[in-house]
């Protein structure tokens, strides 16, 4: 944990560091590799997405785009009937939006339309570092690990069955070996400018 701790600050720094330029250059070039090389998101009806904070990737043109092509877009909601375990929330154009204790905005829709993970065919995560193995890193709350912690057959590689897990980052967020706990879920693939990590091989995508 206290490893996990101290590659958790380094890379925070890392990240925030980055010149405005290169984030958004990062998202776009994101967004063309995900539309070329993830062609589950073509069939996906519901695609949840976050808002990025501290110069995480920003997927908003991607989410704009799949909006447009009809997708039902989403974004993450911390206060939930399960401890500490996100749902997700649809996002329309004009959506009234609250903000939860960390800032982020998180759109304002009775608790009954609001899906688990399970509801949504892919979900993006961010993350603050990654390996080679496809190991990924949050902020420290665990919040991705525990919504899909009844996804993964044996608590770490991912299942074939929805939600497809895919996790957005930058190249400086590349560490050749991350600590890993047995919570750790690893997404099915994890996405930078320059990386494109596919830890199974998975029929039909
Ligand atoms: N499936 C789970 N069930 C219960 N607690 C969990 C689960 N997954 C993660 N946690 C808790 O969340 C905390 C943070 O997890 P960690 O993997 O260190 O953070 P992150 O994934 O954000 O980097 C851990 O201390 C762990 O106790
Ligand atoms: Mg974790």
């Amino acid at each position: 944990m206290t490893d996990k701790k101290a590659i958790r600050q380094q890379f925070r720094k890392k990240r925030s560091a980055l010149p405005a330029y290169r984030q958004q250059l990062a998202s776009l070039a994101i967004a063309d590799k995900v539309l070329r090389k993830i062609p589950v998101i073509r069939r996906a009806g519901g695609i949840a997405f976050y808002l990025s904070q501290e110069g995480e990737i920003d997927l908003l043109p991607l989410m704009l785009y799949c909006l447009k092509q009809g997708q039902r877009c989403y974004l993450p909601v911390l206060e939930t009937p399960d401890e500490k375990k996100l749902r997700f929330a649809e996002w329309q154009p004009g959506q009234t939006m609250s903000q939860n204790k960390y800032g982020i905005g998180e759109p304002i829709v009775p608790q009954h339309q609001l899906l688990s993970a399970a509801e949504i065919d892919l979900i993006f995560m961010p993350l603050v570092a990654f390996d080679a193995c496809g190991n990924r890193l949050g902020m420290g709350g665990g919040y991705y690990d525990r919504t899909l912690a009844g996804h993964d057959r044996d608590g770490s590689v991912p299942s074939s069955q929805k939600p497809f897990l895919v996790a957005t980052g930058h190249d400086v967020q590349y560490i050749p070996h991350l600590p890993h706990d047995t919570w750790d879920v690893i997404p099915h693939i994890t996405i930078t400018p320059g990386h494109f990590i596919r830890p199974l091989r998975l029929e039909g995508d």
